[in-house]
């Protein structure tokens, strides 16, 4: 692996851990203003010191955040439909090379719809990634796609679309938790994240999936919603982080959550 490779990839996990908490504000791409984030330039900002990545696309970057205040970026590069449209999976890559360099990010991602009738062209947009940001050695993410179109999926489901992007040349790979993690990271061959997805029902839940993904052995977590739609996002952040780097417990997060959310008022 080239050096520029393995400083990109410092950026987003960090060498003390080797683990990353990343924060994913894409959602807009296809959901529009999402509850919560709604205006970016006022949610992101308290939260970024926090998140060894920020997971978002090129037009929110430009238009709401400073760049001084992001430690890495892992740039959404497809995009297309939207919520209201007739096929989520029907995604293109929609944000060229150039402009990930232009922009600095430390990885770029697409996502793949396996079992879904937009697969061989989800895989195509991961592979076109991968052969064009190798040429400058930016990392690629490959993204596992579930929701509505997927519905849940176990662990045999996401094992087989965790292990395709790895073959196909994804650096690391986000992914959902599921029972079973421990046999979906050790045939990933790369570093797996999971993502947070919809707001569970408490910040308790959140920790303790965030907590049993780690104990798995996950790289890290790529949490949106379960942050900065929490009631207390700053807290949120911060008491996931002292899961994935400094291997708290679900008891010791969730009274750090506590304290600092007792803090703010
Ligand atoms: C969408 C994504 C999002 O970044 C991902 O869903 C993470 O956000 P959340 O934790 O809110 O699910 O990759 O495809």
């Amino acid at each position: 692996m080239d050096w520029g490779r393995r400083h990109r990839l410092s950026r987003i996990f960090d060498p003390r851990s080797g683990r990353t908490n990343m924060l994913a504000v894409d959602h807009g791409y296809f959901l529009g203003p999402t509850a919560g984030m709604e205006e970016p330039a006022v949610a992101i900002p308290p939260l970024a010191p926090y998140a060894d990545a920020l997971m978002a696309t090129r037009g929110l970057l430009r238009n709401t955040i400073d760049p001084a205040i992001v430690r890495s970026i892992v740039l959404r590069a497809s995009g297309g439909p939207s919520i209201v449209g007739p096929a989520l999976e029907d995604e293109a890559i929609t944000t060229s090379v150039e402009d990930a360099l232009r922009i600095n990010a430390a990885a770029v991602t697409t996502q793949v719809f396996v079992g879904t009738p937009f697969e061989r062209q989800s895989i195509a947009n991961l592979a076109l990634l991968v052969n064009e940001a190798g040429r400058y050695e930016l990392p690629v993410l490959g993204v596992t796609a579930v929701g509505k179109e997927l519905g849940h999926q176990d662990a045999r489901y996401i094992k087989l679309a965790v292990r395709i992007c790895a073959e196909i040349g994804a650096d690391f790979v986000k992914t959902y938790y599921t029972d079973g993690f421990e046999e979906v990271v050790r045939s990933a061959m790369v570093p797996v994240v999971i993502a947070g997805g919809k707001k569970l029902e408490t910040e308790r839940d959140a920790l303790q999936m965030a907590h049993d993904a780690i104990a798995a052995g996950a790289a890290g977590i790529d949490f949106g919603r379960n942050v900065w739609q929490s009631p207390h996002p700053v807290a949120m952040i911060r008491a996931l982080r002292s899961i994935v780097h400094d291997d708290a417990s679900v008891d010791e997060a969730h009274q750090m959550y506590k304290d600092l959310a007792a803090d703010e008022k």
